[in-house]
């Protein structure tokens, strides 16, 4: 019997770097999907389908089996927990750090941080290891706001070039940790699925590592 594999996609610019991965591990979308308004992709292998969903709800859906593997940032999953799921890829696709930051030219100050962040586990997390108190805002987006407006002390959030603190007058702290997108899989398809979703697994990793070879 064919054993039908879903597979989970982060919209944005993860999805972006993601397809020509898949691509290389011959799983590609037939219809475009940057231009059409469905969720569900068939793609050019019967058995494979995809899902194109926020990033944040990847782990949810991999996790209840709505998808029996996904790709989403380290960031989510560690905010969301690993319950469920395996984390056998690392993809190194939208790379970024974890960071604290705050106000140019100004420093922390001593005693009770207040902290705006999307990652509220996370940052309670990191400023507990540091030993330091801390009262977290949640924020959906544009953190950057939030020291400038008095919110709150520090932001925790993601950083590339550091272009969007410079442009809100903040500077990047204290990293927290290296971020890339992984590929998470159902414990339990793991199992029940492991003919169908070991060869994608591993044609994804063969994939990754060819990229990582100089030319
Ligand atoms: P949502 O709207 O669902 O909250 P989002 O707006 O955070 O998602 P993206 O900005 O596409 O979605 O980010 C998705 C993931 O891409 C992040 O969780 C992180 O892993 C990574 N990422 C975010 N910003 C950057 C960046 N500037 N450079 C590289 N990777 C990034
Ligand atoms: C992400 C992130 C930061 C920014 C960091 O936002 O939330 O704001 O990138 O990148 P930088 O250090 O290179 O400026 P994104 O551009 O995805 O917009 P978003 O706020 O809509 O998620």
């Amino acid at each position: 019997m064919t054993q039908t594999v879903t597979i989970a996609l982060s919209k944005g610019r993860i999805l972006d770097e993601t397809l020509p991965l898949l691509a290389e591990a011959g799983v590609e979308p037939v219809d475009d999907i940057a231009r059409s308004r469905k969720l569900v992709f068939p793609t050019t292998r019967p058995d494979v389908r995809l899902l194109v969903i926020r990033a944040t709800d990847v782990p949810t859906y991999v996790q209840y089996g709505g998808a029996d593997l996904g790709v989403t940032g380290k960031d989510v999953l560690m905010e969301h927990g690993a319950e469920g799921l395996y984390e056998p890829l690392d993809l190194k696709i939208a790379c970024c750090r974890l960071m604290t930051a705050g106000r140019k030219d100004e420093q922390t100050p001593e005693g009770r941080v207040r902290v705006a962040t999307k990652f509220v586990n996370l940052a309670r997390q990191y400023y507990a290891r540091q030993g330091r108190q801390v009262d977290v805002i949640k924020l959906y987006g544009a953190m950057e706001l939030a020291p400038i407006l008095g919110l709150a002390d520090e932001i925790v959030d993601i950083v590339d070039t550091g272009n969007t603190l410079r442009a809100n007058g903040l500077e990047p702290r204290e990293l927290i940790c290296h971020i890339s997108s992984r590929l998470v899989v159902n414990r339990t398809a793991m199992k029940t699925k492991h003919r169908v979703l070991q060869p994608i697994i591993d044609d994804l990793g063969a994939a990754v590592a060819r990229r990582q070879v100089p030319a």
